[in-house]
């Protein structure tokens, strides 16, 4: 039995959608262009990359929402295009470019018709330029941690390694150090390195083989501390 469908509002126009359905997925599946790149049906809600902003009303007006976190439910109002939800959606952009280049090229094209949106759209003057992230000149953010680049840090392949029961990977670190770690633990169950579960829901391709060879390999392993080190 289908599940009756509950109203909701989106750019003014009344529509039809399933009730507790991801607003990222009802949207896209309604037609509106919602750009995204943590959002994986497999790996559940992130809410990392900021790209999917939308502005929900409520008692005091509209307010900036991630459409991947929040559940369609009666009632809801939605926009998918002023001038804050761009400039937001543009500073994620620039943050997330700066981590390039991508092994992905998808990634950087959704990455610059997201700032050229931002372009087009009506926010003279009202967020300017210079409140942006900086960017230096060969592209780098300021920022930006110290790690290979390739990485947004979107979180998918945690999802999917816990999804799956490994639970090989983890954030480790915090701030300019945050990043993905290949960790050892009591939740460690399983072999890492045959599923390569984590590469196939890696937007970026940064993942070329596996959990173990990315992160432990590649990003972690420092001169005189041991592989599994947790941080
Ligand atoms: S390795 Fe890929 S899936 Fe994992 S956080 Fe980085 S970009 Fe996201
Ligand atoms: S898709 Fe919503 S924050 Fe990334």
């Amino acid at each position: 039995m289908t599940e009756p469908r509950i109203r909701i509002t989106v750019d003014g126009q009344p529509l039809q959608v399933e009730p507790a359905l991801p607003l990222l997925t009802a949207l896209r599946a309604l037609g509106f262009p919602i750009p995204g790149l943590c959002h994986h049906p497999r790996t559940g809600e992130q809410g990392r990359c900021s790209l999917c902003i939308v502005e929900v009303r409520d008692r005091d007006g509209w307010r900036a929402e991630h459409a991947c976190l929040l559940r369609c439910e009666p009632g809801l109002t939605v926009r998918t295009v002023s001038p804050h939800i761009h400039q937001l959606r543009s500073w994620a952009a620039r943050l997330l470019l700066a981590r390039g280049p991508f092994n992905e090229p998808a990634v950087e094209v959704m990455l610059r018709a997201v700032l050229a949106a931002a372009e087009k759209g009506d926010n003279g003057g009202q967020y300017p330029d210079a409140a942006l992230p900086p960017l230096s000149a060969d592209g780098t953010d300021a920022a930006t941690p110290a790690m290979p680049p390739g990485c947004i840090l979107c979180g998918r392949c945690i999802g999917m390694c816990t999804g799956i029961g490994k639970n090989k990977l983890a954030f480790l670190g915090r701030g300019k150090r945050l990043r993905i770690g290949y960790v050892h633990g009591p939740s460690d169950t399983g072999a890492c390195g045959t599923c390569h579960a984590c590469r196939g829901v890696c937007p970026t391709g940064f993942i070329r083989s596996n959990g173990q060879a990315a992160f432990s390999a590649r990003l972690y392993r420092r001169r005189g501390v041991p592989r599994n080190n947790g941080d």
